[in-house]
C-alpha cells in the first residue's frame, strides 16, 4: 500500500501561505498581477486557464485575461506581449500552451521580459536552471520537487528516472532532481528496454502524454510514482500511470486528479508572488 501523495492538500496549503505573502504586498501598495494570453478555443486550455483565474483571484492575485481568436497573427501576438512587458501593474506572462501551429511558440516565449516569465520557459530562465543561478522555475517540475520534499521523499544519490523530454517537463525536471543530487536518468520514445530502466528507479516521474502506460512491469517495488500526466479519455482525465496496478508495488504515489495538476497551479501564483516582490 503506497502512500498517497496529495497535491490538492499540498496545493491549498501553499495558497494560504502564497495569500499571506500578497496581504503583505499590498500593504506595501503592491498588487501582484498576472496576464493571461490565450489564443484559440482548446477546450482543455480554456478549461486550464479558467482554474488559474480562479486561484488568482482567492489568493488577492490580479490576474488580467488576454483572450484571442485563433487567427491572430504572429505581430498581433507581439504587440500583446509587449503591451503586457510594459505594463506596471503586470509582475507575470503566462502564454497557454499550445498555440495554434501557425504561430512560433519560442519567439513568443523568448519574447517576455525574462523577469516577468512566470512559466521558467524563457530562454534565459532555463539557461539560468542550468547555471544553478536562481530564477523564475518551470511550474511543473518545481510543483514535483515541492511534493517530493513535503513528503520528504530523499533524493540525494538515488536513482531517479525521468519518462519525457520536453522543455516544459521533462528537461526541466531532469536538472532539478540533479541539482538535489539524484543521478537521473532521462528517458523518450527511442529509449531501449524503457521498462527495464524504469525499474532501476527510486523516484519514477512519468511526463509522457499517454493514459495509464506506465504499469507494474515499469516499477521497482517501494519506488515513489510521480504522475505529471494528464490524459481525458471516455474513462474521464487519467494519468500516464495505471494507478490500480501500481500503487500496490510503490512506496508514494500521486492521484491523477488531485497531484502534480493542483501543484503547476500553485507554483505559478508562487512565481507570479515572486515576481512582484522583485519588481519593488
Ligand atoms: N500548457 C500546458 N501546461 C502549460 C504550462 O505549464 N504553461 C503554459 N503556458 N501552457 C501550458
Amino acid at each position: 500500500m503506497a502512500m498517497i501523495i496529495d497535491g490538492k492538500q499540498l496545493a491549498a496549503d501553499t495558497r494560504v501561505q502564497i495569500a499571506e505573502q500578497v496581504r503583505a504586498l499590498k500593504s506595501r501598495g503592491i498588487v501582484p498581477g498576472l496576464a493571461v494570453i490565450l489564443v484559440g478555443d482548446d477546450p482543455a486550455s480554456h478549461s486550464y486557464v479558467r482554474m488559474k483565474e480562479q486561484d488568482c483571484e482567492e489568493v488577492g492575485i490580479a490576474s488580467f485575461d488576454h483572450r484571442r481568436s485563433a487567427g491572430i497573427t504572429q505581430d498581433e501576438l507581439n504587440a500583446l506581449i509587449d503591451s503586457c512587458n510594459e505594463d506596471h501593474a503586470v509582475h507575470g506572462i503566462l502564454v497557454q500552451l499550445p498555440l495554434p501551429s501557425h504561430l512560433d511558440e519560442e519567439a513568443a516565449l523568448a519574447r517576455i521580459s525574462a523577469e516577468k516569465d512566470v512559466d521558467g520557459l524563457h530562454p534565459m530562465n532555463l539557461g539560468s536552471l542550468v547555471r544553478g543561478i536562481e530564477a523564475p522555475r518551470a511550474c511543473t517540475p518545481w510543483g514535483v520537487m515541492k511534493m517530493l520534499e513535503r513528503y520528504s521523499v530523499e533524493l540525494e544519490g538515488k536513482r531517479a528516472v525521468v519518462i519525457g523530454r520536453s522543455s516544459i517537463v521533462g528537461k526541466p525536471q531532469a536538472l532539478m532532481l540533479l541539482e538535489s543530487n539524484a543521478t537521473v536518468t532521462v528517458c523518450h520514445s527511442r529509449t531501449v528496454d524503457l521498462p527495464g530502466i524504469c525499474r532501476e528507479a527510486d523516484i519514477l516521474i512519468a511526463a509522457v502524454g499517454r493514459p495509464k502506460m506506465i504499469d507494474a512491469d515499469y516499477v521497482k517495488p517501494g519506488a515513489v510514482v510521480i504522475d505529471v500526466g494528464i490524459n481525458r479519455t471516455a474513462e474521464g482525465m487519467v494519468g500516464d500511470v495505471d494507478f490500480a496496478a501500481v500503487e500496490p508495488l510503490a512506496s508514494a504515489i500521486t492521484p491523477v486528479p488531485g497531484g502534480v495538476g493542483p501543484m503547476t497551479r500553485a507554483m505559478l501564483l508562487a512565481n507570479t508572488v515572486a515576481a512582484a516582490s522583485r519588481s519593488t
